[in-house]
């Protein structure tokens, strides 16, 4: 077989949009603030990005204020051709694939590899299932009482402000912009501080493409001087979030203490992958695996709790610490690593003070456990066995390439510790019994379950949290529900006919 497609890897790619977004033009942040942004493979800085505040968010929430009016290009628009433009978005990504996947590894630190299956051609055919959207989003006509005909419109919210963490930039782009898009309404996104430089890339696509100015805005900028911002304005009508669980509660809290706008918010987990004895041993091995480290272990929905039952445990530990072992850890432009850098040093930091306090709480570190190399943000891959449900490593969640391995007995006591916790993203159980399979997909309390597979995600998959996980759901059919108001409209017949 053929090895698969790889870009050819360009540490250097050219840094083309370092300005903000707004009403279709790139330009200065009104106080003429920048900021760094830095390759964590290196911790050195890559270059300065202009640094949206408060006045920033003004400009660009007037501008999708403006291009919301009624009469408007934007609004008078054919809903159908609103599908082409984002056709031709995601034929221009197309285009720019190799050059968008080197971009990315500069600025997030994933493998290229990485960067082009999940977070180049993933987003490309996110934006074309949302472009088939555009001409069938339907109300209906009810059947009321009285001489009366009812119907619904389901209409676009307004103007959406969009809030992104850096783990997987442009998918969070296209995650927020799709759908709203796809729906009608004007978007004033935020990149993390992060990982600005791939957002802007794609703002440059969006006006190439034909969207009218300010139809989307993209500001780079820090969370409490820029996002909060975009979330206290009195004329944003919904904000859109995902990060941490502590942001999450403060972005419902803000939005409340305005204007009470629409929220959508998808927050951490701490996701219990479990394992029946009964399972195809090597197949669990490697998924529990790829279900932690995948993306440096910084992933909301990752496998973080890997449940085995007792008589396959030992065995079980062991060869998911042989398979760590193996990771190859080393530059993300390197074709061979299959883990590059976490995002930054304060990640780097929280995750190396985890795995101290699981040393000191008592699980057994079986692997790994320190920094990799001397630059940069890499740690090596990490396993623990013998973890109790009450340590930190347990409860918190690590976001980095820490797996943490518990030992159960039977199928109630598995239940309840895996839904012993305050998140509710996902979870996943491997078995060859059918009954097993479904008594813990009907009882785990979680957005997603997964059947023998991890991380099968796709544009039409619901994707969210239950609990503190947070609250909507993005990609899919239900995705367009955030982004729409239902009008109803009832018209006096002459009789009931
Ligand atoms: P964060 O939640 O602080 O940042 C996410 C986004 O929110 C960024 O764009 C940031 O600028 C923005 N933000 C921060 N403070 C804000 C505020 N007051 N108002 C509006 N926007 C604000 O997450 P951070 O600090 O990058 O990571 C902390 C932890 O959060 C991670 O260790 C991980 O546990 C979790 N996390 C979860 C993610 C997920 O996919 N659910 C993604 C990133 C982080
Ligand atoms: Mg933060």
């Amino acid at each position: 077989m053929a090895a698969p497609y790889l870009p050819t890897p360009n540490p250097n790619p050219e840094i083309k949009f370092t300005q903000l977004f707004i009403n279709n033009e790139f330009v200065n942040s009104a106080s003429g603030k920048t900021f760094p942004t830095i390759n964590p493979a290196t911790g050195e800085k890559i270059c300065d990005v202009q640094e949206a505040e408060k006045a920033d968010v003004d400009k660009a929430v007037a501008a999708a204020r403006a291009a919301f009016q009624l009469g408007t290009p934007w609004r008078t628009m054919d809903a159908s051709q609103r599908g082409r433009l984002l056709y031709k978005l995601a034929d221009l990504m197309e285009r720019d694939k190799d050059y968008l996947a080197n971009l990315e590894t500069l600025d997030n630190g994933k493998p290229l590899f990485e960067s082009y299956y999940v977070d180049v051609l993933e987003p490309i055919k996110i934006v074309r299932y949302f472009a088939g959207w555009c001409d069938k989003i339907t109300g209906k006509t009810i059947p009321v009482d009285g001489p009366h005909f009812t119907y619904t419109r389901h209409e676009p919210v307004g103007v959406c402000g969009q809030i992104i963490p850096w783990n997987f930039p442009i998918n969070m782009v296209v995650w927020k912009i799709a759908p709203a898009l796809a729906c009608g309404n004007t978007c004033v996104l935020k990149p993390a501080e992060q990982t600005p430089l791939t957002a802007l890339y794609l703002a440059a696509l969006v006006k190439e493409a034909g969207f009218p100015p300010g139809v989307v805005n993209v500001l780079a900028g820090y969370g409490p001087t820029c996002g909060a911002h975009i979330v206290e304005h009195l004329d944003v009508d919904k904000v859109a979030f995902t990060g941490s669980t502590e942001i999450g509660k403060i972005i419902q809290a803000g939005a409340g203490n305005s204007n009470l706008k629409r929220v959508s918010l998808e927050l951490g987990g701490k996701s219990p992958n479990i394992i029946f004895a009964d399972a195809d041993m090597d197949h669990a091995v490697e998924e529990a695996h790829q279900a932690l480290f995948f993306n440096m272990g910084q992933c909301c929905c990752a496998g973080s709790r890997t449940f085995v039952e007792e008589s396959v445990y030992d065995e079980f530990v062991k060869r998911s610490v042989e398979r760590a072992k193996k990771r190859t850890v080393g530059s993300p432009f390197d074709p061979k690593s299959e883990q590059g850098p976490q995002i930054d040093d304060e990640q780097f930091q929280k995750i190396l003070g985890l795995i101290e306090s699981g040393k000191t709480q008592g699980a057994k570190l079986q692997c790994g456990g320190a920094r990799h190399g001397d630059k940069g943000y890499f740690i090596e891959p990490t396993v623990f066995s013998d973890v109790g449900d009450d340590m930190t490593i347990a409860k918190e969640e690590i976001f980095g390439p820490v797996q943490s391995i518990f030992k159960f007995k039977n199928m109630e006591e598995v239940i309840e510790r895996a839904n012993n916790t305050t998140y509710g993203l996902a979870a996943a159980v491997f078995t060859k019994d059918i009954n097993k399979a479904l008594t813990i997909a009907n009882s785990v309390k979680a957005g997603t379950v997964w059947v023998n597979c991890y991380n099968a995600i796709t544009p039409q998959t619901p994707f969210g949290g239950f609990k503190q996980s947070g609250n909507g759901r993005e990609l899919g059919e239900y995705a367009l529900e955030e982004y729409c108001e239902v009008k109803t409209v009832t018209v006096k017949l002459p009789g009931k006919m």
